[in-house]
């Protein structure tokens, strides 16, 4: 079919829509809808390769064609089976060759049938598009209608001269390409289709069309201005404005009278209740004509920045938040409400209060959630060209990023996105923040935008991190910029930023700790700088969740969760869409867990141990603690209860600190805690929720003393028969035989009551399958080969002391190719109850990498799964992930302990362990030590690309690490600190071993 090309036009964007306005959809004076959904499965659908190819009649009224599918609107054709499913970071999938796209321009054909009534014919008629990606054509009953893109923005259409009583048909075309695609690489699935609801709005001849709502605060916040301005209108209706008190009651109204063009007015509230995220009230307007009704919720506040602080109604905020982006495992950019909602509560429970949507506007109505359920959000535009990062040639990054935003041909492209987001979601008083876009470089196209929306909405800063890309020179102009936002930055640069006195503007990291498959890791030492400092607007993890998409079941019943590269396409980003606090089925990882509690309510320190005296430092912003928690208390010894109860906390005021008194003060030498529980009060939206804890080591650990039991001790204990060779130490008793491997340099065999307790011989451990905040630093580790690290044994000897076995090894550890990394001499005893104890000496050689972890490795026979463990738990814990953790005694399973990464990588690891036991082996460290037990070998989890590949051994493979490096958010974001790094040039390391599982 032939076609106006518009979508290779930067300065047609779009043909006969309305102008923008903000969201609302409006009712009769009835109370009734004035509007109907279109969306629904009875749409017919055809997928051509390109617009050539389109049979040109579907747009004509009576057009039936078979072939055409039925088709469910609102949703993605590639979620439906048409194309093909492509993940792509930031790299255009066409060729970069601006205004154009490729003639091979897939696209969909839709049509559907709606009746119009008589009365309805009498009104206007509007068909509202949510959202189609990337540019669609509109037909009703064979006649053009007009053209839009900007995929993520809506866009409204009148078709009351096109529109006829009785049946009318509705025809789109959706391209998959347009020039807009240029401007939405974001890092995302590529989607396409009508994906969110269509919508029939009929309106009568007068109306309102556009409002905006502002809210102005006191300085004492008791008197509240509500003003409202009508922006444009049809006809000269007479518009009531009312505005209802949160409990329903109508506080004040006011008639405008357009014709005397009287357009706005002020209302004034006493003591209003006001809004935020801890308590989203809201009140509500209605915008009245004769036939027809707007509701509008408000939420009194006011954002404002002085000296270098964002402040909400007069206070300083902290917003910990996640990126969000809309997606579905199944869907794709398709979302209800139901899973929007399912969103928000389980980040409420989480504690997060913050939402950027990156990197487009969500659905219209996803702010009225926010309002709703109390979220600040940061309102982006659909924006970013992060590919021409990718173009062939040497040019400044402030140029090669800024290409697009820096080309006069974009520049109406790139204001036009921001006014669409704007003037969308104005009136939502969750939005405290709009965000021009992401990662374009910086230039003048941008600062228009930025400069239109500080003229359009003074109310509100402005948001944008790519100006760190900005050019020398006139177009570096930052002026429209509220704050400096930065994503990734080391802890350093972020104190680097705070103690510059130039820094005038507050800072916020707008993407930080990659959430990408086990971590991150390194959120409490970010928290430690953001949390007190009061110039940091706030921090958003990214992200909320992965994007893996759900492929059914594998024969044998697992589930598939396919990504980049999984579907053929070209070019892609692999597994970087697996980088959510939440699996792609919502199901949390440890990572979600490790953001709740650094963010928790409420924070305790220590203050005198006798009597035991507590300080809570309130984190919230405008709640008092006594109001939003409860706070319950438990002491444990070595695991072991010894008291608990509830303290009762007293007022303390939003980031004040205050004093509890913990009625009891234990007398132990033993490891003890006292462990605090924060949890939503009754009467509170989240009441009984568990909202964080914290743990307070009330006496430090001691070493344990590791003995071995001699004939002093237990003389009437069997002696051990020793029998060596060449090869092997060989000690026996009845029923019993341990060997131990003259070149391995560790015990080959252990037969104890008759049974073997290991399947193969035990082996020093030097690598992890790599996480993905690995990945860079892993091609260190497998350059210096340890992944493939082999032992060489200089030395042995055996001797035995009052009945104790004692073997001493000379050796090294080394992969070929290079040199040995690790030189050691271990001693290792057996005593007279067949507990094995290691003490090992050694050095590190500096040259090499910091190692992934240290450790000895066991393989044990399956048929026992049962786990205890004194260390971090229940979740994987690490030196720099243990903050969802606290130390207890925990008794579990090894599939339980089991982190199923879709992407498999080192998990389920347990930090700052006294002791372990995995079925008959039970192990004690002199220092604490890292515990593992998994079903699967570190090399299958390297090997295997998605977790349905796993195969499970024949045995339990468990790691007593000695340490294991942290894990940190390399993934995207800096080298993991130093202070995680097992890098240490000496080591010591004593722990011991028994197979009788009396622990
Ligand atoms: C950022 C980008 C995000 C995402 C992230 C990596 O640079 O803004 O969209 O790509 O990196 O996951």
């Amino acid at each position: 079919m032939e076609l106006i090309h518009y979508y290779e036009d930067l300065n047609t964007l779009h043909v006969g829509t309305e102008k923008p306005r903000c969201y609302y959809l409006p009712k009769k004076t009835d109370g009734t809808d004035s509007y109907r959904l279109l969306s629904g499965n009875d749409w017919r659908f055809f997928y051509y390769p390109n617009p050539q190819s389109v049979d040109e009649k579907f747009v004509l009224k009576d057009y039936e064609n078979p072939e055409y599918v039925m088709m469910e609107v609102p949703s993605c054709w590639q979620s439906k089976g048409y194309d093909y499913k492509h993940y792509s970071g930031g790299a255009f999938v066409i060729p970069y060759d601006p205004p154009y796209v490729p003639d091979e321009n897939p696209c969909g054909a839709y049509y559907k049938d709606f009746d119009v009534s008589n009365e309805e014919l009498e009104k206007d008629l509007y068909l509202y598009f949510e959202g189609v990606e990337a540019g669609f054509y509109v037909w009703v009953n064979g006649q053009f209608v007009g053209y839009s893109q900007v995929s993520h923005s809506p866009s409204e259409f009148d078709i009351t001269r096109f529109a006829k009583a009785g049946k009318n048909r509705l025809a789109v075309l959706v391209l998959k390409w347009t020039d807009g695609t240029y401007l939405e690489a974001q890092d995302k699935y590529r989607y396409n289709g009508i994906f969110r609801d269509v919508t029939l709005i009929a309106r009568p001849k007068s109306a309102v069309v556009d409002y905006t709502v502002r809210t102005t605060l006191s300085e004492d916040n008791t008197k509240a201005e509500v003003f409202v301005r009508l922006d444009s209108y049809k006809g000269l209706p007479n518009v009531t404005v009312s505005l209802f008190a949160p409990d329903g009651s109508k506080l004040a109204n006011e008639t405008l009278v357009t014709e005397n063009n009287d357009l706005e007015t002020v209302f004034k509230v006493n003591d209003p209740i006001l809004w935020n995220a801890e308590h989203p009230t809201l009140y509500k307007l209605v915008l009245s004509t004769d036939d027809e009704v707007i509701e509008q919720k408000v939420g009194i506040r006011e954002v404002e920045i002085k000296d270098g602080v964002m402040l909400l109604n007069h206070r300083p905020v902290k917003l910990l938040g996640v990126n969000r982006h809309d997606s579905s495992p199944t869907d794709g950019y398709t979302v209800s409400r139901e899973h929007v909602v399912r969103d928000l509560t389980m980040m409420k429970k989480n504690n997060i209060n913050a939402i950027r949507t990156s990197h487009y506007p969500n659905a219209p109505w996803f702010t009225e959630l926010c309002n709703e359920y109390g979220f600040y959000v940061i309102a982006e535009a659909d924006f970013e060209t992060h590919g021409t990062m990718d173009l062939v040639g040497e040019e400044p990054i402030y140029r090669k990023f800024g290409k697009i935003v820096q080309d006069p041909a974009f520049h109406d492209a790139i204001v036009d996105r921001m006014m669409l987001n704007v003037i969308r979601d104005k009136n939502a008083s969750c939005v405290i923040i709009w965000s021009l876009g992401n990662e374009s470089g910086y230039g003048k196209n941008l600062i228009d935008a930025g400069k239109w929306t500080k003229e359009y909405d003074p109310t509100r800063p402005v948001h944008y991190e790519g100006a760190t890309w900005a050019p020398p020179g006139i177009e570096n102009d930052q002026s429209c910029l509220d704050m400096v936002s930065r994503m990734y930055p080391t802890v350093e640069t972020i104190k680097k930023y705070l103690a510059d006195p130039t820094s005038v503007k507050p800072f916020i990291l707008c993407e930080f700790v990659h959430a990408m498959g086990n971590g991150p890791g390194d959120i409490e030492d970010y928290l430690e700088v953001i949390l007190p400092e009061k110039r940091i607007i706030g921090a958003f993890v990214w992200e909320w969740c992965d994007h893996a998409t759900y492929e059914g079941k594998t024969p044998d019943g697992k589930d598939k969760y396919f990504y980049g590269g999984d579907y053929g396409e070209f070019p892609h980003d692999g597994n970087f869409c697996m980088d959510g606090l939440v699996y792609s089925d919502r199901r949390p990882h440890t990572g979600l867990y490790e953001w709740k509690n650094a963010i928790r309510p409420v924070r305790a320190t220590l203050q005198e141990i006798s009597p035991l005296k507590v300080s809570l430092w309130n984190r919230l912003d405008f709640t008092n603690l006594d109001d939003a928690v409860i706070v319950t208390y438990e002491i444990k010894e070595e695991g072991r209860l010894l008291s608990q109860g509830s303290v009762a906390i007293p007022s303390i005021e939003p980031h004040e600190k205050g004093f509890v008194l913990i009625p009891e003060t234990p007398k132990t030498n033993k490891n003890t805690y006292l462990k605090l529980t924060y949890t939503a009060k009754q009467g509170t939206a989240l009441a009984g929720e568990v909202l964080g804890f914290d743990q307070i080591a009330l006496f430090e650990e001691q070493d344990e003393v590791l003995t071995p039991v001699s004939k002093t001790a237990l003389p009437a204990f069997a002696s051990w028969s020793v029998n060596e060779t060449a090869d092997i130490y060989e000690l026996t008793r009845d029923g019993e035989c341990i060997v131990f491997d003259r070149h391995l340099g560790t015990f080959a065999k252990i037969v104890k009551d008759n049974e073997n307790q290991i399947s193969e011989p035990m082996r020093f451990l030097t690598f992890r399958a790599p996480t993905n905040n690995d990945s860079a630093v892993s091609k260190e580790w497998r350059m210096a080969g340890y992944d493939r690290s082999t032992v060489k044994v200089y030395e042995t000897s055996i001797q035995e002391t009052d009945g104790v076995i004692e073997i001493h090894s000379r050796f090294s550890i080394a992969s070929p190719a290079k040199q040995p990394f690790l030189r050691l001499e271990a001693v290792w005893k057996v005593d007279l109850e067949g507990t094995i104890y290691l003490s090992l000496d050694g050095n590190f050689d500096k040259v090499f990498p910091y190692l992934p972890r240290f450790g000895l490795g066991l393989k044990l026979p399956n048929d026992k799964t049962d786990v205890t463990y004194y260390g971090y738990g229940p979740y994987e814990s690490y030196s720099d992930k243990h903050r969802a953790s606290w130390v207890d005694r925990f008794d579990t399973t090894v599939d339980d302990m089991f982190e199923d990464y879709v992407f498999p990588q080192e998990n389920g690891s347990h930090y700052n362990c006294q002791y372990a036991s995995v079925g008959n082996l039970y192990a004690k460290g002199k220092k604490p030590f890292s515990f593992q037990a998994s079903r699967y070998s570190e090399k299958e989890l390297d090997e295997k690309a998605h977790n349905f590949e796993l195969v499970p051994s024949d045995g339990i493979y468990v790691a007593l690490d000695y340490k294991q490096s942290g894990i940190g958010s390399n993934s995207c974001g800096p080298r993991l600190a130093e202070k995680y790094q097992l890098r240490e040039e000496k080591i010591e390391w004593e722990i011991s071993l028994r197979f009788d599982n009396k622990n």
